[in-house]
């Protein structure tokens, strides 16, 4: 999806597309792409705002930032192939850092029908969030708004003096079948004083390391990217196979004395529905495309090729994904803020630091062509010290362990792909806070199964991913600081498909997606606990031609809880033929929200 590479055309209001039906059924495809136009004829005008139903504002309303800086104002219109958008910024006279909190705002508006694409931000090379963009299934266009809580970018924000950019890559085509232009504002806001607490960090993250063990936001964030980045620039690194692990060279300050690696990715082409993948060779899936690979994915960094930590991908589905209009007006879990993932990796800060360049790679076990890959280096420097020293005490990394299993009658079976394993890295920095021993532990229990019946016609895909990772801080024999935190990720869809007249396809299909993530801090003798759970449930039905929907529905429940000591929050949204028909948020976790 997202760049040109879209199997997707769009979707459309369904009346004028009943029309197209009866017309393209008969007459195949090229019948299809001239008669596709006709629902171009605006039925209305109204523009349609998309919303992500899970997150709590991250601005929050009783505070007024003390100043908003719009960096960077965009029209993508026809911008394949070309260099991705850029502007000087100049961090805000009247604004001084240190900040209390950074806000990014993008705020975007499509003009027409237009397919959904990936996008991305960088602040001086370094990517700070990669959101996709709904499928506007009307002419009148469609605008939407996301927030993301930026403040563990600080550096680079702060350093940026009058040298620093922003960029900003969206890859649109025009073409008259697409006409949708997308317009697209980005903008950053500067709290100072007092913040309260809107929302928690974002999903499916170790963020909440960076938060909570890790309070204060990194000294220093290099970019694991190129500068020339893959399909036309914008930083990416592209990683087609799994044999194939893109680096950076890498110099750190030698008083550093902890490192995290953050992870951004995206799919795309014959991994953009990974997560649906069958084991099989010559498989012909419901959007026509062989996929083999099974439906596992590792997300993982080498230092100088030795693995340094991974994570299993949360399967974000795109807007066009699955049933499009599953997506209208809501947005799947993480679409608008495809979650980065940590990986701690201050045990080996002993092979870094000794003032050479080191090479540092990202790479997708068992990856399909093509994943599109950027890592943030964030570093804490000590201020105190001219070098400090470091040393790896335990390296205990056994492959996953994973079993594939399959088993076909064309075009029926089944297969299954179960991966387990744990890893425990652990590693001594001795600086001006002393000689303190950080240590990585992750367990990681995976499924996932597909099953096929009726011959081809009915589809099960069923995933879970388990994953528990904790980091330690300990000085001498004691432990001073602790996170833990739990993520359980299930995924089911059943799609049952009947043949339509003239090649067509018409498609059942339910969806259950939750996120859960549970995170204990431990820090100075205090315990505390925050639980999210963010569920999505989707049932509906599309027409499929040429795998590009043309005729559907969809009405999907979500629901959003956070809970800590202090706050309960949950938010209910219910969306159907492509309105929101219920939306109650409640700060206290009151029933009326759960209707
Ligand atoms: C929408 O349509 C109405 C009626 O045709 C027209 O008056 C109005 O100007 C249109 N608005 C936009 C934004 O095009
Ligand atoms: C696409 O956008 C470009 C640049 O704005 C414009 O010149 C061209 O006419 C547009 N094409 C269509 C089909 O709208
Ligand atoms: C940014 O600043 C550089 C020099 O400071 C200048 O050459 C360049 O034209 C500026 N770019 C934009 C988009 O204003
Ligand atoms: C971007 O900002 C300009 C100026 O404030 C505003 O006119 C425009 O509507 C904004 N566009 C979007 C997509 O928010
Ligand atoms: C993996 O991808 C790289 C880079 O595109 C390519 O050179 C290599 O041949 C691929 N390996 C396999 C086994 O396909
Ligand atoms: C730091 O502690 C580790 C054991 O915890 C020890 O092996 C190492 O030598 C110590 N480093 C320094 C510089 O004291």
């Amino acid at each position: 999806m997202h760049l040109n590479h879209s199997h997707l055309r769009s979707a459309a209001a369904p009346l004028i597309l009943l029309f197209i039906f009866t017309s393209l059924c008969f007459s195949g495809a090229s019948c299809f792409t001239s008669s596709f136009k006709l629902h171009q004829v605006p039925a209305t005008n109204v523009s349609l705002e998309f919303l992500d139903p899970t997150l709590p504002p991250a601005i929050p309303r009783e505070t007024n930032p003390k100043c908003s800086v719009l960096v960077l104002q965009r029209d993508f219109a026809d911008t394949v192939g070309s260099p991705p958008a850029t502007a000087n910024y100049t961090q805000p006279p009247d604004c001084p850092a240190p900040w209390t909190r950074v806000v990014l705002e993008l705020s975007f508006s499509v003009s027409d029908v237009q397919r959904d694409r990936v996008a991305a931000v960088w602040v001086n090379g370094a990517e700070v969030i990669r959101t996709t963009t709904p499928v506007p299934t009307f002419p009148g266009g469609a605008f939407w708004k996301v927030h993301k809580d930026v403040t563990r970018y600080t550096s680079l924000l702060r350093h940026l003096g009058d040298a620093g950019t922003v960029t900003m890559r969206l890859e649109n085509s025009n073409v008259t079948s697409f006409p949708g232009v997308f317009s697209a504002n980005v903008s950053l806001h500067f709290y100072r004083g007092a913040v309260p607490v809107a929302r928690p960090a974002t999903i499916g993250t170790a963020h909440p390391t960076v938060k909570g063990l890790y309070r204060e936001p990194a000294d220093l964030i290099i970019p694991i990217s190129c500068e020339k980045g893959a399909e036309g620039g914008g930083f990416w690194l592209l990683v087609n196979n799994d044999s194939h692990v893109p680096a950076a060279s890498v110099t750190i300050p030698r008083n550093t004395y902890r490192a995290v690696i953050e992870i951004f990715s995206s799919y795309h082409a014959d991994d953009e529905f990974w997560y649906t993948n069958p084991l099989r060779s010559s498989f012909q899936g419901q959007l026509g495309t062989s996929r083999a690979n099974g439906g596992f994915r590792q997300l993982y960094a080498t230092i100088d090729g030795k693995f340094v930590g991974g994570h299993i991908p949360f399967a974000v589905i795109y807007p066009g994904s699955i049933n499009p209009y599953f997506w209208s007006p809501v947005t799947a879990i993480g679409a608008f803020d495809i979650p980065s993932y940590d990986l701690d990796i201050t045990p080996f800060l002993g092979l870094l630091l000794d003032g050479q360049p080191h090479e540092i790679g990202l790479g997708v076990k068992d990856s399909q062509p093509y994943w599109l890959l950027s890592g943030n280096l964030h570093l804490w420097v000590d201020a105190w010290s001219d070098v400090v020293e470091a040393g790896l005490v335990e390296y205990s990394s056994p492959p996953l362990q994973i079993n594939r299993h399959a088993e076909w009658r064309n075009p029926d079976g089944q297969s299954e792909v179960n991966a387990e394993g744990l890893i425990r890295f652990s590693g001594w920095v001795s600086s001006s806070k002393g000689n303190i021993t950080t240590t990585v532990r992750q367990k990681v229990k995976f499924k996932s199964q597909v099953e096929v019946q009726n011959r081809g016609a009915v589809k099960q895909v069923e995933m879970t991913n388990k994953e528990r990772t904790t980091v330690a801080v300990a000085k001498g024999h004691q432990t001073v600081g602790r996170v833990q935190v739990f993520i359980e990720a299930p995924l089911q869809v059943q799609t049952s498909s009947v043949n339509a007249i003239g090649g067509a396809v018409f498609e059942k299909t339910r969806l259950y997606h939750q996120l859960q993530e549970i995170v204990n801090l431990n820090e100075n003798m205090a315990v505390s606990t925050s639980s999210l759970t963010d569920r999505q449930d989707a049932e509906g039905s599309v027409l499929m031609h040429d795998g590009a929907p043309v005729w559907g529905s969809g009405s999907t429940r979500s629901s959003y809880k956070y809970r800590d000591e202090n706050t309960c929050y949950l938010r209910t949204v219910n969306a159907a033929g492509g309105v929101v028909k219920f939306d109650v948020a409640s700060p206290q976790c009151s029933a009326v929200a759960s209707a």
